[in-house]
């Protein structure tokens, strides 16, 4: 058995790499499997061709992601699939190593990835970096507190011309935000602006006072009968973003105005940071449910702590456990004025010592040094030197990756 671990070398090779991910998926439409590739280029897989045939796959999108507001590279691992008779005999493995690599020399800091199951992905490094949470409520039940107008007002806008008017609201949203991806044209064709069940989609937009548009949501209905008598739909909200207050309380009434819907679902579009909660008569009513969002990687200890702002100046001095890219080990010394850091190798002690998934959780703000201390996630030298952390790796906003990829 030849097996032979590298990218596609074509277009003609993508198609063999598209039957195995449409086999692993359950992808049963060519029509859906062809759109998907049309945004992948040969260069950005990681295949096992076992005897010629591609039998194990892997891509990655160069995407560009905001991380506490700053642009950071990362690859956007997809694709991870082996056919089911070459499972186990470790060529995910193979294909996950090459793809790091490949990720350090085009100079990706991080890596990450949406997974079918954590456990995958935790035995090479990836630690988690975003929650995704999801609510599902009657709109008759999320009544604003009392006292909150909203001085504009939304509108239904024609889809054709939804993109040009939404997409600056959407880079100004992201912008300051944090685990947002730089959304590149097929993410909004592949995702926010397309119904997976090719149902009709529709947009509307907040305009304010002055008829500037500061918010939008893009949704989809359809009509879903029971039991009970009364209204029949389901409204599925597909993406979401505003600009301010108003806005959001604004787009939030235009969705509850949806008299005949009995069941609104709102899907990783919100962080734990979302002000709803704030905002409720009865925040329960949303039936919050939070589970595992986006796993990150560190590709590159070094450029990933210096690429992102820290909320205070501050030094410290951190060991990185990481048994598969060797680069990564060592001790760490990193000073930040906030926004310039430095990072060099040192012999001084310890302050913080992790495994490389752990800081992964810690650079992208999920989880503060004092929380990962308690799980056992880490090993603190000194109280100090946790709270310090605490304090310096704190974010703006909550992270949050509204895309799926
Ligand atoms: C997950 C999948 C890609 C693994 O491929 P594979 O070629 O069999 O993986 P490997 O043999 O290289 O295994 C790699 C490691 O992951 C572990 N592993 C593999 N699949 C696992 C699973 N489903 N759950 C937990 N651990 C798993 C293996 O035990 C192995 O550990 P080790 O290297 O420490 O011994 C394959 O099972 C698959 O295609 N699953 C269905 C699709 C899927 O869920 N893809 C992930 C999408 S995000």
């Amino acid at each position: 058995m030849n097996v032979e671990i590298r990218p596609c070398r074509d277009r003609e090779e993508l198609q063999s790499y598209g039957q195995v991910v449409s086999y692993v998926f359950s992808i049963n439409q060519d029509e859906d499997m062809e759109r998907e590739l049309q945004a992948v280029e040969p260069e950005w897989t990681m295949c096992a061709f076992v005897d010629g045939r591609v039998v194990s796959t892997y891509g990655a999108f160069p995407f560009t992601v905001r991380l506490n507001g700053s642009p950071v590279e990362m690859g956007g691992v997809t694709a991870v699939g082996t056919l089911p008779h070459h499972r186990r005999k470790g060529l995910l493995r193979k294909t996950m190593t090459a793809g790091l690599h490949a990720m350090h020399e085009r100079g990706q800091p991080f890596g990450i990835l949406w997974a079918s199951m954590g456990a995958i992905y935790q035995r090479f490094g990836y630690g988690l970096a975003t929650p995704h949470i999801a609510y599902k409520f009657d709109p008759r039940n999320v009544e604003l507190l009392p006292g909150q107008r909203t001085p504009g007002r939304c509108e239904l806008i024609e889809s054709e011309n939804a993109l040009e008017q939404i997409r600056p609201v959407q880079e100004a949203y992201a912008a300051s935000r944090n685990m947002v991806i730089e959304r590149p044209p097929y993410l909004w064709k592949m995702g926010a602006l397309r119904s997976r069940e090719k149902r009709k989609v529709y947009t509307a937009v907040y305009r304010n006072a002055a008829g500037e548009v500061t918010g939008y949501v893009v949704y989809n209905t359809r009509e879903a009968p029971r039991d009970e008598l009364g209204p029949n739909q389901v409204l599925e909200v597909q993406d979401l973003a505003w600009l301010d207050l108003d806005a959001y309380r604004g787009l939030w009434e235009f969705i509850r105005s949806h008299d005949l819907v009995y069941e609104v679902q709102i899907r990783g579009l919100v962080g734990e940071d979302d002000p709803m909660q704030e905002l409720l008569l009865e925040p329960r009513m949303v039936d919050k449910r939070t589970v595992d969002g986006v796993w990150m990687r560190i590709v590159d200890v070094e450029r990933g702590l210096a690429a992102r702002p820290y909320r205070e100046p501050g030094a410290l001095c951190l060991e990185v456990v990481d048994d598969l890219l060797p680069w990564n080990n060592g001790r760490w010394a990193f000073e930040t004025d906030g926004t310039a850091t430095t990072v060099s190798r040192t012999v001084r002690e310890p302050e913080l010592t992790m495994p490389v998934a752990t800081l992964a959780t810690l650079i992208s703000g999920h989880r503060g040094a004092t929380v990962l201390e308690r799980a056992g996630k880490l090993e603190a030298a000194s109280m100090a030197a946790l709270r310090r952390a605490d304090r310096m790796f704190a974010t703006e906003y909550a992270p949050l990756t509204p895309d799926d990829f």
